[in-house]
């Protein structure tokens, strides 16, 4: 396996590839991980459910397969996005199945399924009476899977996301009394459109999830257009009478697709904890040479800021990754880093990272246009064949004018965290060994970093 661009604290399977994160729980105190996985090589297809438990949110020790797809049956084609939930301390995985026969207007036959987990979440055993939904035969609907299942009352009620062709996303709603059958309600939220408050937010919503945030609640959701997956987004705005009538919208992650597919769970703690997916920026041959392709985000507490908008932080736990400390920005040699900074941005300041003589990711704050990005145009020379785009966003800084900087370098993935309530994900791939840091412009407050130890 080549490690050239592998990160160190960031959770990834032994090898090959990783995608949505699911089934996200804690389960007796301790923190399970179940995930989008392809066991047989670095490129998608073949999805089992990996698996993994840490107890710091930091070390995860890797268990055994958790589901694999079974010739001649529902999930055939691969046992795709879902969660897991505690009925009556029996563990139980909703996941969609698939096929490869298209069914309505979808390419695809996708299913609701039942797993039943041992009580140390390590053996799995698929229901026998599967799929318990069918997608429904509707040539309009652009696909029929990913699952979000919460108790409410008596009842249980699930999500499903999909979308009609040429309008824009649904989240079909069902309720259950054991799990086992369900009837079909209504949508939870559809749009006619695919753009919501200025927010382009999907022709079709994978990996729909409601959270319930106290004064509001956010639809969190992965926008897809025509197959493509394209940024997180969320809706926000209020839930009653089973029914989500959104408010406002707005972009999770200025990195578009560098950070997707987020699922987020509650733990004993009272945290909403969210984990994304971060996809590689190479393209597949590279990635097979690898031997791996893609990885997690790091763990990202979730909350609801004054400003009625979600705000996001690294998890303090991360703190104990940390070794040597650095006060100056040009002592730095590293790319393992915990960078804290403050500013005043009387003009546009930049944080370089990645840096070699020729080469560095720009992590950038303009206040004249109020946009938060990285330009990743001199990460890799330009001739090369790596997207080299700039991902940015609009971020108007808060009344008293400072801008913090909380980011993450861990080799190829680089994670901003702006005041806590913008963040951007974004890969780069130097070609040369850049491990400096630069910073320039406006009025530096605060600089701290850390050098960061690998978590395996
Ligand atoms: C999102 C997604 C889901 C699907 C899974 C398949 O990245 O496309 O909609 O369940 O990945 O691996």
């Amino acid at each position: 396996m080549d490690r050239t661009y592998r990160p160190k604290y960031h959770f990834q399977p032994e090898r090959n590839w990783i995608n949505d994160p699911n089934g996200l729980i804690q389960w007796n105190g301790r923190y399970h991980l179940f995930y989008q996985h392809n066991p047989f090589g670095a490129l998608w297809g073949n999805i089992h459910w990996g698996h993994a438990v840490s107890d710091d949110l930091l070390h995860w020790e890797h268990l055994p397969l958790a589901l694999a797809p079974a010739v001649g049956d529902y999930d055939e084609f691969g046992c795709f996005s879902g969660c897991l939930v505690d009925n009556d301390g029996v563990p139980m995985i909703i996941y969609t199945g698939t096929q490869a026969a298209p069914r309505g207007g979808m390419p695809y036959t996708q299913h609701a399924n039942l797993a039943f987990g041992s009580a140390d979440l390590t053996k799995w055993e698929k229901f026998a009476g599967n799929p318990v939904i069918h997608a429904p035969l509707d040539d309009e609907l652009t696909g029929f899977r990913d699952h979000c299942v919460w108790r409410e009352g008596d009842e249980w009620l699930q999500i499903i996301g999909s979308g009609r062709r040429g309008k824009g996303g649904v989240a079909f709603l069902y309720r259950s009394d054991d799990l086992l059958t369900w009837e079909y309600l209504h949508p939870l939220c559809e749009l006619d459109t695919p753009t919501f408050d200025g927010v382009g937010v999907g022709e079709m919503w994978e990996c729909p999830q409601l959270l319930d945030l106290g004064a509001k609640h956010a639809l969190v959701l992965s926008a897809s257009y025509n197959d493509t997956p394209t940024r997180t987004v969320c809706l926000l705005g209020r839930y009653e009478n089973r029914r989500f009538e959104p408010t406002g919208a707005q972009v999770l992650d200025f990195g578009e697709a560098s950070s997707y597919a987020p699922q987020a769970m509650r733990d004993d703690k009272g945290r909403t904890l969210m984990w994304g997916w971060i996809p590689e920026g190479r393209d597949d041959a590279l990635c097979e040479v690898a031997g791996w392709s893609g990885m997690l985000s790091l763990p990202r507490v979730v909350t609801l800021r004054d400003n009625g908008r979600l705000g996001f932080a690294p998890v303090p736990e991360l703190q104990k990754l940390r070794g040597q400390h650095h006060r100056q920005p040009s002592a730095i040699q590293s790319d393992s880093l915990e960078i804290c900074a403050m500013f005043k941005p009387t003009e546009r300041v930049e944080i370089g990272v990645r840096c070699s003589a020729d080469e560095r990711a720009r992590i950038f704050y303009d206040p004249q246009t109020a946009t938060l990005g990285i330009d990743r145009s001199h990460s890799r020379p330009a001739d090369c064949e790596h997207d080299l785009s700039t991902l940015s966003g609009n971020y108007p800084l808060p009344a008293d004018g400072l801008l913090t900087f909380h980011i993450f370098v861990d080799n190829s993935v680089i994670e901003v965290f702006a005041n806590g309530e913008a963040v951007v994900t974004g890969r780069v791939y130097p070609s040369e060994n850049g491990l400096g840091v630069v910073v320039s412009g406006g009025e530096l407050c605060r600089f701290d970093a850390w050098e960061l130890r690998g978590i395996w």
